[in-house]
């Protein structure tokens, strides 16, 4: 079987993670990294793949099969669009877009090409999140309830450096609900109304370090996300999933699920449950699956390797990162106007 030929665009941090992971995996290949900075041209020597400054030098010169998207948010739609007219699928980062309607045009585009469209939240493919989404849609929670998320950090002073942080837009809002709400959807369907308070009071900065959001699912249930940068805590999905070296892993849960006929706390997918009686009185029984750990990064491209081949639908498509995006920036507009804001489907 030949290797499926991916190119890169864009080869800064998760960039660099994608090369990585296509470097471990025999079934596909790293066919050129498209990158104006030195840094990129001197990678792609290393690594023995052609080079260009621009991504359509080398859509033209590498025939590649797929593209991976992987440069600052504003660029993804325009460059994922000149890949779909190629014919060539785009693996496009999170968040797909900006705004809305530069998201609804890559739909568009992709609807009008046929040509696939995976975008990159990647926590889709963490078989945590997998074995989560069968225990709901099998029905072991009855209806769901409601849905908690804990998001608590703290992020370095240093982090805020660079000015761009401190401005709105450079908040928890915007950088790391994203993750929260796709995954929210993934496991609990769609949300279809959000309400949201912020705060700045800890670092006074222009942008908010704190933000508690309410979320209405269409299935009724009830939502809340509470996000911070600014606390001493370990109450996030990125400390106790371990996806990322990066963080030190602690043995905690983030997400928790309820249902009229049980409950699953996540990373750790324990599933509380009634045997008998089903009553606040009653004794609960609880339940613990333990899956293969596998790296959520690696599953994306072999996924998306499937997607190209034809042998895989989309696990996060364009609507769904279209969608996803939609309902972080009423988030950020609820929390702006002190209103709630529907998240309809635009057009
Ligand atoms: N899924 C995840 O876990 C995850 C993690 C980090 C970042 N991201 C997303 O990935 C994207 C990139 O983030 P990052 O942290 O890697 O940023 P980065 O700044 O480290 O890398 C972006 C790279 O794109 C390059 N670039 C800029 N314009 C280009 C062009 N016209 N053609 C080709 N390359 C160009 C830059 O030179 C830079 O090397 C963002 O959308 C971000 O939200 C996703």
């Amino acid at each position: 079987m030949q290797p499926v030929r991916l190119l890169l665009i864009g080869a800064g941090v998760i960039g660099r993670t994608h090369i990585d992971r296509i470097g471990r995996d025999p079934h596909l290949a790293l066919a050129g990294i498209a990158e104006p900075s030195e840094a990129g041209k001197v990678l792609a020597q290393q690594l023995g793949v052609p080079w260009a400054a621009s991504h359509l030098e080398l859509l033209e010169r590498t025939h590649a099969q797929g593209a991976i998207v992987a440069t600052p948010n504003a660029s993804h739609v325009g460059m994922a669009i000149d890949c779909l007219e190629r014919g060539v699928a785009a693996l496009v980062e999170k968040p797909v877009a900006d705004t809305v309607a530069e998201a609804l045009a890559l739909v568009q585009a992709q609807q009008r090409t046929g040509v696939p469209v995976l975008v990159g939240h990647h926590r889709r493919h963490n078989p945590i999140n997998s074995r989560a989404r069968s225990i709901v849609q099998d029905g072991r929670l009855g209806r769901v309830v409601t849905a908690n998320v804990m998001c608590t950090v703290l992020k370095p002073d240093a982090y805020f450096d660079a000015a761009w942080r401190r401005q709105p837009g450079g908040g928890p809002v915007l950088i790391n609900l994203i993750h929260e709400i796709d995954m929210l959807r993934f496991l609990c369907g769609e949300i279809t109304e959000v309400q949201a308070l912020s705060s700045n009071a800890v670092r006074g900065f222009a942008v908010e370090d704190t933000a508690a959001a309410v979320l209405r699912f269409a299935s009724g249930a009830l939502g809340t996300v509470v996000l911070s940068d600014a606390a001493a805590s370990p109450w996030c999905w990125d400390f106790c999933a371990a996806e990322q070296d990066q963080y030190p892993r602690q043995d905690v849960q983030s997400h928790f699920i309820a249902g009229t006929h049980g409950s699953l706390s996540l990373p750790d997918l324990a599933l509380w449950n009634y045997r008998g009686d089903r009553s606040w009185h009653a004794e609960m029984t609880l339940e613990k699956t333990f899956v293969h750990k596998a790296d959520a990064y690696s599953r994306q491209l072999q996924h998306f390797a499937a997607v190209i081949e034809g042998r895989e639908a989309p696990l996060c498509s364009a609507v769904d990162g279209l969608r996803t995006l939609q309902v972080t920036l009423a988030v950020a507009e609820a929390a702006r106007s002190g209103q709630a804001v529907s998240c309809t489907l635009p057009g």
